[in-house]
């Protein structure tokens, strides 16, 4: 596996690649590397001849008193398991080379990061989408994945690409989950046992949202009730239903709607998410979670 620490190699080394035809994947990460990373990073290795990785944590999508500093990081591990999920290329910027001093521009994609975890997080979604516009125009991929756990990430960085008319395509891949179904997450490590064992209310709740309405339950108000008696004793920060592209809140369950929610519990902010069609409910978000066999015990 190749490692590569500035832009302009980075840059380099892509377009070499390219011009022999080669297809190239990204997967950009801010480490810390669990078993849902390692099954995005295998489905994208699938889809490409070559994977990029990266790994920056990235300050500016950290509010003031956010975790940036605290941020879990293991780079010695961090490299095993890319080298074991087929990473070809590791790239590994510094912040002084993303944003050189006298930095000032900025990707702001409007409405939908404002919402959600927007309203919690001011200046998240402008860092996420100003570092992964950087990315992208380093790396230049012809795919880039991400996964769905970061639903309005994924819905804010899709239309920045169509926006801003990035030439590539994005990619989104279904939550992995613990076998009770926890949404993984790097910031799951900050929970002690017994915040553990409350963290799988998250998503008892939204699976049992999604039972209702594939059930044929039309109420969005019946079923954030039922959804907050769920979650009595965490400390929710908000639970919406929401149209899955213009992030807007439905009146009404009909059609395609998302269900997220963040929550602190213990240290740890959590968030998660299901998409439910009634007409369609989706196999891949099944209650036992998706962690597949074969990968290395983390
Ligand atoms: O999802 C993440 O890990 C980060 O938000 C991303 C997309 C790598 C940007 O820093």
């Amino acid at each position: 596996m190749h490692v590569i620490h500035t832009p302009s190699e980075m840059h380099n080394w892509v377009y070499m690649l390219k011009k022999t035809g080669k297809r190239v994947g990204f997967v950009p990460t801010m480490g810390y590397l669990h078993k849902g990373h390692l099954e995005l990073m295998k489905f994208a290795r699938g889809h490409c001849d070559v994977l990029v990785l990266s790994i920056f944590v990235n300050p500016t999508q950290f509010a003031p008193g956010e975790d940036y500093g605290s941020y879990p990081r293991d780079l010695k591990r961090d490299l095993e398991l890319a080298q074991w999920a087929g990473v070809d290329c590791l790239f590994l910027p510094e912040a002084a080379d993303i944003y050189p001093a006298g930095y000032r521009t900025f990707v702001d994609v409007e409405t939908l990061s404002e919402g959600l975890c927007g309203a919690f997080r001011p200046g998240h979604f402008r860092g996420v989408a100003t570092v992964v516009a950087k990315l992208l125009n380093i790396v230049g991929p012809d795919e880039a994945f991400f996964g769905e756990k970061d639903a309005q990430q994924l819905v804010v960085i899709r239309r920045m690409v169509s926006d801003l008319q990035f030439p590539v395509k994005i990619t989104g891949f279904p939550t992995v989950r613990e076998s009770d179904g926890l949404a993984m997450s790097s910031r799951n490590v900050y929970l002690a046992a017994d915040e553990r064992e409350r963290a799988v209310a998250l998503s008892r709740a939204l699976f049992h949202a999604r039972d209702r309405i594939c059930a044929g339950e039309v109420n969005v108000e019946t079923v954030l009730e039922e959804m907050s008696a769920m979650l009595t004793g965490i400390d929710v920060e908000y639970v919406e239903v929401v149209d899955p592209e213009s992030l807007e809140r439905v009146s009404r369950l009909c059609g395609p709607v998302l269900i997220a929610l963040a929550a602190r519990v213990g240290k740890a902010r959590l968030i998660d998410n299901i998409t439910v069609d009634w007409s369609h409910p989706r196999p891949a978000e099944s209650d036992e979670g998706s962690a597949a066999e074969g990968v290395p015990c983390l």
